[in-house]
């Protein structure tokens, strides 16, 4: 990967991470009557995050991003996520929103969904507003299903449209290859063909199977399984091949689960040890594939690492901050773990 842009922070600005989410395991259990899907999801934020800068703007809402493909006008989530905020809140007060993205888009990433939580989460600091997580839910929800998950973080269970999130107990710990395949796919095309094959198969209980048990040992991970993969590979039947390419190289070099993320395209391998996680990483480079190393990041790191963005006054002091590196150095990228040494898949009581 190349190094990444250094990213400036104004007097009086914010400077905040959006982690991306895998999907340890998705569930599709029926269509309901609003024409979403109920789903039982089990999310993990990982360590890959966009950067969203906030400078102060008396009234003016704007969006700014250095990626092509995300628009700048109300298509964009972060910027929805601001005027509704604004609207809730009964305010006029504006902001200029700057996105760094390294999270792929259309990756089944949550990369929007991440950014939309973390303006409202910084917006509502920045603003003096005070609703918190918890008072933010009803926007998150209405924005995106995958919203509400990333006002929580780390490992937890999404029910209903998967925007009722409860945190496990249980949060794991470890190393993720992930593969970009480049080539996006809609999440509203994927959930479409699901449709067509609802009626004909019995729903799985996995992912109640997963949080049921007592996690001891790495086979709990084996069991779980991503019901949107079939969809996706019909929607993008060209990937298929890929797909079967990347998913034994990850296998093969020992990951505890393979699966695609979300509605995709991105796919991930999951690992206890983060030597098989570079060993990983390094052969599917050499296969040709785009992949990136990232760490989980459990709910307590998730946590610390808000507070530490927002800081107690909510102000970042001083001139600059810079980001640079680029990833699988954590230590150097301000990692939410704090420079920790290397651990491998590990199941943390919260
Ligand atoms: O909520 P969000 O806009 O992220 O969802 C994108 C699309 O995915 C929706 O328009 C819908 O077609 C589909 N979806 C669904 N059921 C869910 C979540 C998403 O059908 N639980």
């Amino acid at each position: 990967m190349t190094a990444r842009p250094r990213v400036r922070v104004p007097r009086g600005g914010l400077l905040v991470p959006a982690f991306a989410k895998i999907n340890l395991g998705l569930e599709v259990l029926g269509l309901r009557p609003d024409g979403y899907h109920e789903l039982r999801s089990l999310f993990q934020t990982i360590d890959l995050h966009d950067d969203i800068v906030i400078r102060p703007r008396p009234r003016t809402l704007e969006v700014r991003c250095d990626h092509p493909a995300v628009p700048r006008d109300e298509r964009n989530l972060a910027l929805r996520a601001a005027l509704e905020l604004r609207r809730h809140a009964g305010i006029e007060r504006g902001a200029e929103i700057a996105i760094t993205k390294r999270i792929p888009v259309g990756g089944g990433l949550g990369g929007g969904s991440s950014d939309a939580a973390a303006v409202l989460m910084a917006l509502d600091r920045q603003w003096g507003l005070g609703l918190g997580p918890a008072g933010l839910h009803g926007l998150a929800r209405r924005l995106g299903a995958d919203v509400p998950f990333f006002l929580l973080g780390g490992t937890a269970l999404g029910v209903a449209r998967g925007d009722e999130v409860y945190p496990l107990r249980r949060q794991v710990r470890g190393h993720v290859v992930l593969v970009d395949p480049g080539r996006p796919i809609s999440t509203a095309a994927v959930f479409a063909r699901v449709d067509q094959s609802l009626t004909e198969r019995q729903n799985s209980h996995t992912i109640f199977r997963f949080v049921s048990s007592d996690l001891e040992g790495l086979r709990a991970f084996s069991i779980l399984t991503n019901e949107l993969e079939e969809a996706a590979l019909e929607e993008a039947p060209e990937l298929a091949g890929q797909v079967r390419r990347i998913r034994g190289i990850l296998v093969g070099e020992g990951a505890v689960l393979a699966s695609l993320s979300g509605s995709g395209s991105s796919f991930f391998g999951l690992y206890d040890d983060g030597r098989r996680a570079r060993r990983a990483h390094a052969a599917l480079a050499a296969a040709g594939f785009r992949v990136l190393r990232a760490r989980l990041v459990s709910l307590q790191q998730y946590r610390a690492s808000w507070a530490r963005a927002l800081g107690a006054s909510g102000v970042v002091r001083g001139s600059n901050q810079s980001r640079s590196g680029h990833h699988g150095d954590h230590r150097r990228q301000g990692h939410p773990g704090g420079g920790r040494k290397a651990q491998g898949l590990r199941v943390d009581r919260v």
